[in-house]
């Protein structure tokens, strides 16, 4: 069914999650890399699911996200935006693809909307981004923005690190969020800041922010789907909250198919398909003539 199908008056509009923020209500963020996931994440209630680019890291099993190509995020919007039917996708554009010029970063959004299905882009960066994004909402292309810790900026901020934390810092971020906004962005991820930082931001805002490390002040929080569900094996930051250990699960059922599968227990008779009796007498007759 289509998003204009039944559930039309359900789904989830940019215009729809600027007035979350004036009513008070919370966003719920997931990310969401496949049909599977995406299915699960709106299921259990997320208003947005984001093709994160941290696909590189917990799909790919790649140290950074700096990896991660625009076919490969079309290919994965893809698959959300098939299985999303309330949600808003948003595609999170790959470290290059909005960094080599207006025409560029508008064609590349562009691919993530007609392929992929999106109904919205996540650009990281502050101040600086602010023509970029100025320019693709001028060309019908929602934009959320992404500042504090930019992990397309690793190797420039030295690691990932909490950002914000001077006084300097701190007004940096804030005057990073305010261009954003002024910008045109509909929302804004603050990640790994201080709580008091993005406290004042969210007062100041009048998009919704949404956090991830970033304290309980946010008008929504977002995890990676793998992280909250304990489907990945690096390290995780403090900011992570386990909800589950799926994991372990996983290994456990993987582990018993196999030892089933070595013992001889699988399948079992009622798990195989079987021929008719009459066929099953004549064939077994066959068989016997040819072995005779
Ligand atoms: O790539 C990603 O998953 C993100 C979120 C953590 C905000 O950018």
């Amino acid at each position: 069914m289509s998003k204009m199908g039944s559930l039309a008056h359900e789904a989830i509009s940019v215009p729809a999650l600027r007035e979350r923020k004036a009513a008070g209500e919370r966003v719920v963020m997931l990310t969401a890399y496949d049909y599977p996931s995406a299915r699960l994440g709106e299921e259990a209630g997320a208003d947005i699911l984001l093709v994160g680019d941290s696909l590189g890291m917990v799909v790919q099993g790649q140290p950074d996200t700096l990896r991660v190509t625009l076919d490969q995020i079309v290919y994965h919007c893809s698959m959300v935006s098939r299985a999303a039917k309330r949600a808003l996708v948003v595609a999170d554009m790959p470290f290059l693809t909005y960094h080599t010029g207006l025409d560029d970063a508008m064609r590349n959004c562009g691919r993530c909307v007609q392929e992929g299905g999106v109904q919205a882009v996540k650009v990281e960066g502050g101040s600086k981004r602010a023509k970029l994004i100025a320019h693709l909402v001028d060309n019908e292309i929602p934009v959320m923005g992404h500042i504090g810790l930019t992990p397309q900026s690793l190797h420039a901020l030295g690691g990932f690190k909490v950002q914000g934390k001077t006084l300097e810092a701190a007004e940096a971020l804030l005057k990073d969020a305010l261009a954003v906004e002024e910008a045109g962005a509909f929302a804004l991820v603050l990640e790994c800041i201080p709580a008091e930082v993005a406290a004042e931001i969210t007062a100041r805002a009048k998009i919704p922010t949404i956090g991830i490390g970033a304290g309980p002040h946010c008008d929504g929080q977002v995890l990676v789907f793998h992280d909250l569900l304990g489907l990945y094996e690096g390290h995780l930051p403090r900011f992570v909250r386990k909800y589950g250990d799926f994991g372990a699960m996983m290994r456990e059922a993987l582990g018993r198919f196999g030892r089933d599968v070595r013992e001889g227990k699988f399948p079992s008779e009622e798990e195989a398909f079987h021929l008719p009796e009459e066929t099953s007498r004549l064939f077994a007759r066959e068989a016997r003539v040819a072995h005779s």
